[in-house]
């Protein structure tokens, strides 16, 4: 079985030993099976979480149908310490180092303010900025130790540009945007690179209903179209790869241009 290791300064490379594993949450769909799919063509052997059984298992079984190797947890991380479970089924799981984590799970209900739940607000906070805090600190400890990793936090275009009734989603994808750059600063130095893909409008199953509604607004961007998930996972993919070797706390834009281009 391949398997990915590093050196001293972060550098990896492809070897035949003990397998490396990709944690990639939410990879039962969109994005992170995108980046699943991709990680495992790479040489992790992926651990695929969500919260359909049926999706995971689906998704574990396309890896492994392609020659892979992964496993399939199924785990709701909308609840306020639920990660800390995923985490030891995953140290209970694996039979290699974890050197991927992929905080890819995330979303939220949207409503004007006034509307939003303390509920609604808390899971927002739980799902896009507590549970990757959770699993940052189970498993960028032993990456540090072994002096290679790569975290990669899904975040969102919306987290530094705003839309009306989204603010407690903005505002958790915003503290992720800023925990990539604390984890830099504390990771960083012991060779885990912790970055960020800030996606801007993806064709995946949470978009179905909006794609007529949006049509227009595709239209302005620079790439003219919304993106793939395949898109979004291959700058994952890129992030987590020895060819970004020197790229430590950086957000990537990956929205068909619509950071840099106000659009008239
Ligand atoms: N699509 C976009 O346009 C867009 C734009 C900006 C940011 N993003 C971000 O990209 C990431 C992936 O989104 P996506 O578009 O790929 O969504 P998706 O196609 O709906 O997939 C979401 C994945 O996350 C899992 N998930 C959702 N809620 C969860 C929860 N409470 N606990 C555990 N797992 C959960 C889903 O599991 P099940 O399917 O098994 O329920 C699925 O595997 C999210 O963080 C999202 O905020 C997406």
């Amino acid at each position: 079985m391949k398997s990915v290791a590093g050196d001293e300064n972060g550098r990896s490379e492809v070897s035949e030993s003990a397998p490396s594993w990709a944690l990639v949450t939410g990879s039962s769909n969109g994005i992170g099976r995108a980046a699943a799919l991709g990680l495992a063509a790479d040489g992790y052997s992926v651990v695929v979480t969500g919260r359909s059984a049926q999706r995971v298992e689906e998704v574990r079984g396309q890896i492994e149908g392609a020659g892979g190797r992964a496993i399939g947890l199924v785990a709701d991380l909308s609840g306020p310490s639920a990660a800390r479970g995923l985490a030891e089924q995953v140290r209970d799981a694996v039979d290699g180092p974890v050197d991927v984590l992929v905080n890819n799970a995330g979303g939220g209900s949207f409503a004007p303010t006034e509307a939003t739940s303390d509920e609604m607000f808390d899971v927002a906070f739980n799902l896009n900025a507590k549970a990757p805090f959770i699993l940052v600190g189970a498993f960028a400890p032993g990456m540090a130790e072994r002096g290679r990793g790569a975290i990669i936090n899904v975040g969102s275009l919306s987290s530094t540009m705003a839309t009306a009734g989204t603010a407690a989603f903005q505002a958790a994808k915003g503290a992720l945007s800023m925990m990539t750059k604390s984890w830099t600063a504390e990771y960083g130095p012991r060779g885990v690179r912790v970055n960020t893909v800030d996606p801007g409008f993806v064709l995946t199953a949470v978009n179905e209903d909006f794609r007529p509604a949006f049509a227009n607004y595709l239209s302005t961007l620079p790439a003219g179209r919304g993106g793939d998930p395949e898109e979004v996972g291959n700058a994952i993919r890129f992030l987590a790869s020895p060819q970004a070797s020197y790229i430590y706390g950086v957000t990537l834009a990956v929205d068909g241009g619509r950071n840099a281009v106000v659009p008239f």
